[in-house]
């Protein structure tokens, strides 16, 4: 039988209890408000997700709500997060929970695992705070502190590594408190053993067993393979102001940015020439025309290189009705931007330079 040192974990714990950061997931760690806010938190920073956690519940309070929700509304409440397919697999785990485990989360980290959008870490996670099933929930902030902890030298992104932090961690957690022990993790990486070369070793409760502090290396851990480039798209975007209304077209059922609005736009840096003719391809006819300031979007293996034009159009052959569908070009008033279409943040430097004096 694996015998355990008890003592790692009670440095940890006792650490956790004198410098655990106060969340509002933590203050009622229901199975529902644990999910949503690991499913926020996986691409976003705490400090970021909070005003979101807080607006998602009041909307969408129980998983039988969320599961009741219509596409927009959900994608809406998400609009800023990105990484849209989160919410949608959040959406059809609900839908899921309630037909198939009577609208209970299902308390197990394998059961969890089956649900769309819960991979192993948000299984371990959940199952662990909720449910006090003793299992470490690997995210980057363990791989670091083990990659400390261990002097472990290889990528620590490599599936071999992430299977060696799990063996890690597995012989040192406690039985008694496993959901504090992932947390107090999580904490002790975003506060204390923190990336980028600068841990905070004087503060932390491990300094005395950590291999790398020992070696000195604790800068230059973790080592990661290094990534491959991104692939750099330019686009011109387009605001186009007709009959007091903006121009929105629905983005494709799949791919990146799936389902969502987008304001419309070509491929490439159009100039003033290239830009009319492109309008003209859609039906309208610039009545003024001015360019909107450059920006760029850094998605996880592209970037887009954007310009703007904003245009107002004096005649739109091709004028369209009814529920958008997919690639189409319709008209939105002023409260439909603000409460309807989620628009992804790749484009917010061109939605902060809508003209709302121009809409109705
Ligand atoms: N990051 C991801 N999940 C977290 C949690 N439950 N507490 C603190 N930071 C986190």
């Amino acid at each position: 039988m694996r015998t355990t040192d008890p003592e790692p974990a009670r440095q940890l714990l006792r650490w956790y209890d004198e410098n655990r950061r106060d969340l509002p997931w933590r203050r009622d760690p229901s199975p529902y408000h644990v999910w949503l806010s690991e499913i926020m938190l996986q691409q976003t920073r705490v400090e970021a997700v909070r005003a979101y956690y807080e607006r998602f519940l009041a909307r969408l309070p129980d998983i039988q709500a969320l599961a009741d929700a219509e596409e927009d509304v959900y994608l809406k409440l998400w609009e800023g997060l990105g990484y849209y397919s989160r919410v949608r697999n959040l959406h059809r785990a609900a839908v899921e929970i309630v037909e198939e485990h009577d609208g209970r989360m299902p308390p197990t980290s394998k059961e969890l695992l089956a649900l769309p959008g819960i991979g192993p870490y948000t299984a371990a996670a959940i199952a662990s705070i909720c449910f006090g099933e003793r299992i470490p929930a690997i995210d980057g902030n363990l791989l670091r502190i083990f990659a400390r902890m261990t002097a472990y030298e290889r990528d620590i992104r490599s599936g071999p590594a992430k299977k060696a932090a799990f063996d890690y961690f597995d012989g040192i957690f406690p039985a008694d408190r496993p959901g504090d022990a992932n947390q107090a993790l999580m904490d002790l990486g975003a506060t204390v053993c923190l990336p980028k070369g600068a841990p905070l070793c004087a503060y932390c409760p491990w300094q005395s067993g950590c291999a790398a502090r020992k070696l000195g290396t604790q800068e230059q851990l973790p080592r990661t393979a290094p990534k491959k480039e991104r692939a750099i798209e330019e686009k011109t975007v387009f605001l186009i102001y007709y009959d007091q209304q903006l121009v929105l077209r629905k983005r494709k059922e799949t791919g990146l940015l799936a389902g969502l609005y987008e304001f419309p736009n070509a491929e490439g840096n159009l100039s003033r020439a290239k830009a009319t003719a492109y309008l003209r391809s859609l039906g309208f006819d610039a009545l003024r025309m001015q360019a909107l300031p450059p920006s760029r979007h850094i998605f996880s293996h592209r970037e887009w290189h954007m310009t703007g034009y904003q245009v107002l159009a004096d005649e739109w052959r091709e004028f369209l009705s009814g529920e958008p569908k997919e690639h189409e070009l319709f008209l939105a008033g002023k409260s439909d931007l603000e409460e309807v279409y989620s628009i992804p943040s790749a484009f917010a430097a061109y939605q902060k330079e809508i003209r709302k004096d121009y809409l109705r």
